[in-house]
C-alpha cells in the first residue's frame, strides 16, 4: 500500500514508516515539523535503506495538503500529526483544539474527495477518561476527557464515527494508545521531547544520561502494591507494527473498528526504576513528591479484541524497552540535531 503518514517525523509516527517498509508497503511523510527534526529523514533512509518521499506542510492547510492526495496515489492514511502535551494544552487550549481538530478535518475532507478508502487514527487511552477499574475495554465508555489534549482526541473519534456512518465506503481505525516508550534497536531514532519531558521514560533517560539530577516520583500513596502509579507500557515498536496489523484489518472493509494497543500489564513507578536499572545498570536517584493532578492510580488495556482481530499482540518487555530508550539517549544527549 501507498500509505500517507502525517506526523511521520515524529515519535510514533517515525518507527511506523520503518515498520510499514518492512512489511513492504510505501510511506509519504507530511509533517511540518512543528515537535520534530528533518534529520530523521536521514535516519529513516539508514534503516530503511529507503529515503521517504516528505512533504513539509502543515495538515491544517486544505490548499497545501490537496497536490499531494491529487499527486501521490495513496491507499491509506495514518494520521499521527497532532500536539501531544497534557500540561501544555492547559495552557494553550486554544492552539490544541484548532491544530487537532482542523488537522483531523482537513485530513477527512481530503480522504473524501479522492476517495482514499482507509485511515488509522491515533487516539489514547485518556479517552476512558477518569475511570475507576482495570483493565479498560474498547466498550467502555468514551466520556469527557481530563485535559483538552484529550477532549480534542474524544471529539476526533466522535467526529470520524460520524463521518463515516455517512461514508461507509470508508474504513476508518481509531487506535488507542496507552503508553509507548522505547525506541529503535538502531539507536537512531527515540523520543525528543522539547524541555522538561513530561513523561516518565524521557524523565529517567535523561537521569540516567546526568542530565537531570534526580527522578520525581509523583506520589507513593495510591491504592497499588507498592503506591505508585501503575501504567501499560508498550514498546514503541509493537504500536508500529500494531499499525501494519490494522493496515491489514482495513483492507477487509470493516467499517469503523476501535482497538486499545498496550500490552494488558502494568508496571508502576517504582517496578520501572528497577527495570531500568536492571537493563542498563545505571542507578536512577529519586525523590517522592505530591501526586500529578489529574492522574489515575491505575492504568492498563485489555488487548484481547487487538489480538483476536487483528493477529497482532506486544511482544517486547519493558527491560526491552528500557534498553533501546537509553540506547537512544546515550546517542543523542541533546536530542535529534
Ligand atoms: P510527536 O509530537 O513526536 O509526533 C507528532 C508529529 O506531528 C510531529 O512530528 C509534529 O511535528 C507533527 N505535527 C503536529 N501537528 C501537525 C500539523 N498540523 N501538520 C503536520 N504535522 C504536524 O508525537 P507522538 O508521540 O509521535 O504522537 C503521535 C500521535 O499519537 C499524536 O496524535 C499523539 O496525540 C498520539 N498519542 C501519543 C501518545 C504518546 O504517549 N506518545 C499516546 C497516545 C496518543
Ligand atoms: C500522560 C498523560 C496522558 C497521555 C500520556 C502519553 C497526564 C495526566 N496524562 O499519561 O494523557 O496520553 O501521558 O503522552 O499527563 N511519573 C512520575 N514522574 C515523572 C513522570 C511521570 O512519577 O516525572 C508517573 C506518573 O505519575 C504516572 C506514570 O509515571 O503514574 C506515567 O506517567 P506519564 O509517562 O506522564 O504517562 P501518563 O500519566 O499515563
Amino acid at each position: 500500500m501507498r500509505v500517507l503518514v502525517t506526523g511521520g517525523l515524529g515519535f510514533i509516527g517515525s518507527h511506523t514508516v520503518v515498520e510499514l517498509y518492512k512489511a513492504g508497503h510505501e510511506a509519504i511523510i507530511v509533517d511540518n515539523l512543528c515537535n520534530s527534526k528533518k534529520a530523521v529523514l536521514g535516519r529513516l533512509e539508514k534503516i530503511t535503506g529507503v529515503l521517504p518521499k516528505f512533504y513539509e506542510i502543515d495538515c491544517c492547510d486544505y490548499e497545501k495538503l490537496k497536490p499531494v492526495f491529487a499527486n501521490e496515489k495513496i491507499d491509506a492514511i495514518i494520521h499521527f500529526a497532532g500536539l501531544k502535551a497534557v500540561g501544555e494544552s492547559c495552557v494553550k487550549p486554544l492552539e490544541y483544539y484548532e491544530n487537532n481538530l482542523i488537522s483531523a478535518l482537513t485530513v477527512a475532507r481530503l480522504m473524501r474527495e479522492f476517495k482514499v478508502k482507509n485511515l488509522v487514527f491515533s487516539s489514547s487511552a485518556t479517552v476512558y477518561g477518569l475511570t475507576d477499574h482495570a483493565p479498560v475495554t474498547e466498550e467502555d465508555p468514551v466520556t469527557s476527557a481530563i485535559n483538552p489534549y484529550g477532549e480534542t482526541k474524544v471529539m476526533i473519534e466522535r467526529i470520524l464515527e460520524d463521518i463515516q456512518k455517512a461514508e461507509p465506503w470508508m474504513n476508518i481505525a481509531l487506535l488507542r494508545y496507552f503508553n509507548p516508550i522505547g525506541g529503535h534497536a538502531s539507536g537512531l531514532l527515540g523520543e525528543d521531547p522539547n524541555g522538561i519531558p513530561n513523561n516518565l521514560m524521557p524523565y529517567i533517560t535523561q537521569v540516567a544520561i546526568g542530565k537531570r539530577e534526580k527522578l520525581h516520583v509523583f506520589g507513593d500513596n495510591y491504592p497499588t502494591p507498592d503506591g505508585t502509579g501503575i501504567r501499560d507500557y508498550i514498546h514503541v515498536v509493537d504500536l508500529a507494527t500494531g499499525h501494519v496489523a490494522t493496515l491489514k484489518k482495513l483492507e477487509t472493509n470493516p467499517g469503523l473498528v476501535v482497538y486499545n494497543l498496550g500490552t494488558g500489564k502494568g508496571t508502576s513507578v517504582f517496578e520501572m526504576i528497577d527495570a531500568f536499572e536492571k537493563a542498563t545498570g545505571v542507578k536512577i536517584p529519586y525523590v517522592v513528591d505530591a501526586p500529578r493532578p489529574g492522574d489515575l492510580a491505575v492504568s492498563y488495556a485489555k488487548t484481547d479484541k487487538a489480538e483476536r482481530e487483528l493477529g497482532w499482540k506486544a511482544e517486547k518487555t519493558v527491560l526491552d524497552a528500557c534498553a533501546d530508550a537509553y540506547h537512544f539517549q546515550k546517542n543523542n544527549p541533546n536530542g535529534i540535531e
